[in-house]
């Protein structure tokens, strides 16, 4: 695999701005810089069926993993794509409830009924969902074949397709099995968005303001001013605002795929969003909203000034999410949070802000400073 992927390793924006010369589809590209395994992000209106993905596919065989809901609006454009390639297709039921280890066995059972080899490549086609089991299963399958990324909500394309992060839950917890594996190009449609509920697009604005929170105060502040337009889907100001958003999450990555360390500031928020999610119980309040409270909740217990603090809550609100936690007890927030991801030798690690695009991890938060934040932001 590594040599077939040493083989791609080619001028990308060159070859990208040569493949859509004939279209009158632009595209913007940029690459996640990670060595051999380095890939471009081509994001563009209308570059879904215009794009020629069969340029990242080593050999002829290629699986689309899309669910039920994706697959009736997006898969005869993602099919011509692939034009030239043996392209078979399987649509996973739609759900976070569906991201277990049984749906992964769905797309290893087609691969097998294929006759797939070790140069197929796995598509995912669809919204974080099913790009973190289909990467997953496309990291097992023959120890590691083909995968591409066609993220169709504005959560996977600012976030998850961006990365290499990929797995499925387990019953006992999110994320619990899964693989770092990158995919070999991620393809941002936007026109895809122009389908998503505004529920769903607002949850994905939440890990765009993330972006511009920990690392970026110009883009916050240029959030601040465009918010707007990009909420009424405005193409150009979407496409700045995605392009930034997978720039900043890229150079994070580069520095640090594995998250040994600096990766880690992604999670901004993130552990009171997670224990949000855990604690309401998984569907009621989606991951950017539970992520947006939580932010809220890290800004504070940063110590950040209270007008900082209000110039994300207002960014927040802004964006149609909630900026207050549910009622919940203190001490379940503390029993859940103990659990985190970020844990390390038993200690609760969070990501903290400096100011507005300069965000730090901590171990050395306090019991009462949590409970002191989660006691005064509830709503
Ligand atoms: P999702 O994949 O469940 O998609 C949300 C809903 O929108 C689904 O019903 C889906 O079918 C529908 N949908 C998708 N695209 C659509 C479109 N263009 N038009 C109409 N409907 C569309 O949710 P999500 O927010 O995209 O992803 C959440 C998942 O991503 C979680 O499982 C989370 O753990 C994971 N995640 C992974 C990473 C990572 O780094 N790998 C990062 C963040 C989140
Ligand atoms: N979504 C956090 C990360 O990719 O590290």
């Amino acid at each position: 695999m590594k040599n077939l992927r040493r083989r791609r390793q080619i001028d990308f924006a060159a070859a990208i701005e040569k493949r859509l010369v004939d279209t009158v589809i632009t595209a913007t590209t940029l690459t996640v810089d990670l060595g051999i395994r380095s890939y471009p992000i081509v994001i563009g209106n209308g570059v879904l069926g215009e794009y020629d993905l069969g340029q990242h596919i080593a050999g002829s065989d290629c699986l689309i993993v899309t669910n039920d809901t994706i697959g009736p609006l997006y898969l005869d454009a993602c099919q011509r794509s692939l034009s030239g390639k043996a392209v078979e297709s399987i649509a996973l039921p739609d759900g976070e409830e569906h991201k277990t280890t049984d749906t992964m066995h769905l797309i290893l059972d087609k691969l097998v009924s294929m006759g797939a080899n070790r140069d197929v490549s796995v598509i995912a086609l669809g919204g974080g969902v099913v790009g973190d089991i289909a990467g997953f299963a496309a990291s097992c399958y023959m120890r590691g074949v083909g995968f591409l990324q066609v993220p169709t909500t504005l959560l996977a394309q600012v976030d998850s397709s961006v990365g290499g992060k990929t797995g499925v839950n387990l019953a006992t917890g999110k994320n619990l099995v899964g693989a770092f594996y990158q995919p070999d190009v991620v393809l941002i449609d936007t026109n895809t968005l122009s389908t998503l509920d505004s529920r769903e697009f607002s949850a994905g604005l939440a890990e765009v303001i993330k972006y511009g929170a920990i690392v970026d105060a110009d883009f916050f502040a240029w959030l601040e001013t465009n918010l707007d337009a990009v909420i009424a889907r405005d193409t150009d100001a979407l496409i700045y605002a995605i392009r930034r958003s997978c720039e900043l999450k890229a150079e994070v990555v580069a520095d640090d795929e594995r998250e040994q360390g600096r990766r880690a500031i992604l999670n901004f928020g993130h552990t009171f969003g997670h224990a949000i999610e855990k604690l309401q119980g998984y569907g009621d309040w989606l991951h950017g909203e539970a992520v947006a409270a939580g932010m809220v909740m890290a800004a504070t217990l940063s110590g950040l000034s209270e007008k900082d603090v209000e110039r994300l809550r207002a960014l927040i609100a802004k964006a149609g999410l909630p900026v207050a936690p549910p009622p919940l007890a203190t001490d379940d927030w503390l029993d859940v949070m103990a659990m985190d991801k970020k844990v390390q030798n038993k200690t609760m690690r969070f990501v903290l802000l400096y100011a507005i695009g300069d965000a730090t991890v901590s171990d050395t938060v306090s019991v009462d400073a949590l409970r002191s934040v989660i006691e005064g932001t509830q709503q």
